[in-house]
């Protein structure tokens, strides 16, 4: 990658010195962003395919975010859980109306958090506190991402990210994503519920086999587990369906959201479908932050422009477009490309990610190495066809740079582990 510039540099400096290192070195410092595009602080202007991880859904500084945020900021920005806004209230109810469902919402401010509340939710259910220890076991995939909070990692399959924190209190059995037999096989009697992604987002945007999500349900209403649908990253028009699980019909118990839900501010949410709304009584649960006016506000607009720009269908198209344009190139670097509406990953032949990410970088493209042999593409819902297709043009030259550099590495024998 090319080197950082001096601005970049001198942030990079003072960030090793003031941050904890739990993030590595960030290669890029970014200073604005409109639309599609954003600038670093060196003045290098990239077109962004990440998203900031598959939350700016709107691109940056988006009219409808910029106008609903200040308005808001000017007015009202906080009033804890002591007081009701009008704003939370239409947000959950118009996050209802798109479920088509009964039920009630918890706000928070992040992801983790929201699967924090439904591992309690579980619980409760399940009579903790009640004369009963509510301590069912869980069933979550191996592979599967739900955050890094202490109950959200102890549902995270990923055993090194894990493993070094445990022991968590919670009772997590891990099963093969996308085995819908392996699936039926832990959900026992003892089985308190199951937290599913509908595709793995951080384990590279894999998607779950064509009625994986109704086996899951199924098994849960065999032995009255809950059937927890994690929509953190596909959520919010990512696969150009409102929510993920509704291309395969069916409902789950308790969906949780997040990053897109907000447009780029913070906000997620713990859904309880039907009588799941109400099973978190008064103080079972809280947040000073969540659901603040703020970012209430954010959501609102984020969730109108999605209505009136038909963003959805736009995500199928211009999500197609990426797609079919990715599996047409032929390149000795590129295996395939997976994924759905406008999150995909580009397969690669060897663990060439890294160096594919950089290429994309000096080439203007923000892409995310999200595993060592995927690319993972989460562009904005507002990315249109013409910049879906500069990035397409430019894909094959990205892919000779990076080879190169694979190369070089395997002649120095230097990193860089090929599969
Ligand atoms: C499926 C899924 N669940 C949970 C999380 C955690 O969300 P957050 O980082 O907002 O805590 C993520 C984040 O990547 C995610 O992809």
């Amino acid at each position: 990658m090319t080197a950082p510039g001096t601005a970049t540099l001198r942030l990079q400096q003072r960030f090793a010195a003031a941050l904890m290192p739990n993030y590595g070195m960030p290669p890029l410092a970014l200073a604005s962003g409109r639309g599609c595009r954003v600038i670093d602080v060196d003045g290098r202007e990239y077109l962004d395919l990440v998203a900031g991880i598959a939350v700016s859904c709107l691109g940056h500084a988006h009219p409808a975010v910029v106008e609903a945020v200040t308005r808001q900021v000017a007015s009202l920005s906080h009033t804890s859980n002591l007081y009701l806004h009008e704003g939370e209230i239409e947000l959950a109810e118009r996050l209802l109306g798109l479920l088509g469902a009964d039920g009630r919402v918890f706000f928070t401010n992040s992801g983790t958090e929201a699967n924090e509340a439904a591992l309690k939710l579980v619980r409760r259910f399940h009579g903790a506190g009640r004369g009963n220890s509510g301590g069912r076991y869980v069933v979550a995939a191996e592979g599967g991402f739900h955050g890094r909070t202490m109950g959200s990692l102890a549902l995270t399959g990923k055993a090194q990210m894990r493993e070094p924190f445990g022991p968590f209190g919670v009772d997590v059995r891990f099963v093969p994503y996308g085995d819908p037999a392996a699936l039926r096989a832990a959900v026992t009697s003892d089985c308190g519920a199951v937290f599913v992604e509908p595709t793995l987002g951080e384990a590279g945007v894999v998607p779950a086999p064509r009625g994986y999500l109704a086996a899951a349900r199924d098994a849960c209403d065999a032995v009255g587990a809950l059937l927890v649908i994690d929509e953190i990253q596909s959520g919010i028009g990512r696969t150009g369906a409102w929510f993920a699980h509704q291309h395969e019909g069916i409902r789950p118990d308790v969906l949780t959201l997040a990053k897109g839900l907000g447009g780029g501010l913070p906000i997620g949410a713990c859904i309880g479908l039907g009588s799941f709304g109400s099973v978190l009584g008064k103080g079972d649960h809280g947040s000073t932050f969540g659901g603040n006016p703020v970012a209430c506000a954010a959501a609102l607009a984020v969730l109108g422009v999605i209505e009136r720009d038909g963003l959805l269908s736009r995500a199928i198209e211009t999500g197609e477009l990426l797609r079919a344009g990715i599996a047409a190139i032929s390149h000795p670097l590129l295996a395939g490309v997976r994924g759905r509406g406008l999150w995909l990953a580009a397969v690669l032949t060897r663990d060439a990610a890294a160096p594919v990410e950089a290429a994309c970088a000096d080439a203007g493209f923000l892409v995310n190495a999200v595993q060592p042999d995927a690319i993972r593409l989460a562009p904005p819902l507002i990315l249109s066809a013409a910049e879906a297709e500069t990035f397409l043009a430019a894909l094959p030259a990205i892919l000779d740079e990076a080879a190169r550099t694979c190369a070089a590495i395997d002649v120095s024998g230097v990193g860089g582990k090929s599969s």
